[in-house]
């Protein structure tokens, strides 16, 4: 594909996130830097840009109907089309989190932002993908989402948490049936998890880098047409639901 091809990558500013954005970027594509913070997008862009990205910015919150329609409309006005959308903002709800103290708010709020904010982005998203030769969605999950691992005897599961870890699970069951509403169209839509990487949600204390971590995203926007769809992915391969 010789075009210039247009990404949209939400909590883009830092993270997982920027660096799916950069790594667009040194693909060729356009990438618009979804953030929430008007001063952290633009250093964020900046930095892009001194990169040699194709970078612009997208004041984007995914909890907020407004600010993710005046996304669209952005780039509306600007590309008319949208070839993939990575919904990757996401947060934890910090702590407790066991089921037996967690705030049932705390449960609301994770959800509001790694669930609906996904399907809020996505929909308003979608007329401009359908516009796309090739179009594609990433939602970036985790692998502590998966029951299969979650349930695995022996098996390193990190700590319990009742908000963030359902919340990734419910995520992956959304994107499924995106994945069959969809299915007669060109969309492809898969989940990724990039593995535990040294972030601020975790307070760094992750043994992956966030370039580490952005690369299963960057593979699944970037797929080819007979690529899969509704699936779960790592850098390893499928990951069990
Ligand atoms: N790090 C890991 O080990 C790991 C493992 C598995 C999955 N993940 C997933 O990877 C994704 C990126 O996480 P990360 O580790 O890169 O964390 P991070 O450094 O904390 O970045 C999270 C990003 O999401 C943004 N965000 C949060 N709420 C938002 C909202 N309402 N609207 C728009 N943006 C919002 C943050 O913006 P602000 O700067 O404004 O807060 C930030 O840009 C998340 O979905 C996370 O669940 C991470």
């Amino acid at each position: 594909m010789s075009e210039r091809r247009i990404a949209l990558v939400t909590g883009a500013n830092k993270g997982i996130g920027f660096e799916i954005a950069a790594g667009l970027g040194a693909l060729g594509w356009s990438v618009g830097v979804g953030a929430r913070d008007a001063g952290r997008l633009a250093v964020a862009v900046e930095k892009l840009r001194a990169a040699g990205a194709d970078a612009f910015g997208v004041p984007l919150d995914v909890t907020d109907d407004s600010s993710v329609s005046a996304a669209a409309g952005e780039i509306e006005e600007r590309f008319g089309v949208l070839d993939a959308l990575v919904n990757n903002a996401g947060i934890t709800g910090g702590r407790p989190q066991e089921p037996t103290l967690v705030d049932p708010e705390i449960i609301r709020t994770v959800v509001e932002t790694n669930v609906i904010g996904v399907v809020r982005v996505t929909n308003a998203m979608l007329p401009l993908l359908r516009r796309s030769a090739a179009p594609r969605i990433v939602n970036v999950s985790s692998s502590v989402g998966s029951l299969a691992r979650q349930t695995a005897p022996g098996a390193e599961m990190g700590p319990i948490a009742a908000a963030y870890s359902p919340s990734k699970s419910f995520l992956n069951a959304v994107t499924v049936q995106y994945a069959r509403e969809l299915s007669g169209t060109k969309i492809l839509i898969n989940a990724a998890c990039p593995g535990y990487c040294a972030t601020d949600l975790n307070g760094f204390s992750g043994h992956r880098t966030p370039e580490q971590g952005a690369a299963t995203a960057i593979r699944l926007a970037t797929l080819p047409d007979d690529g899969p769809t509704g699936g779960f992915f790592e850098d390893a391969g499928p990951v069990p639901w």
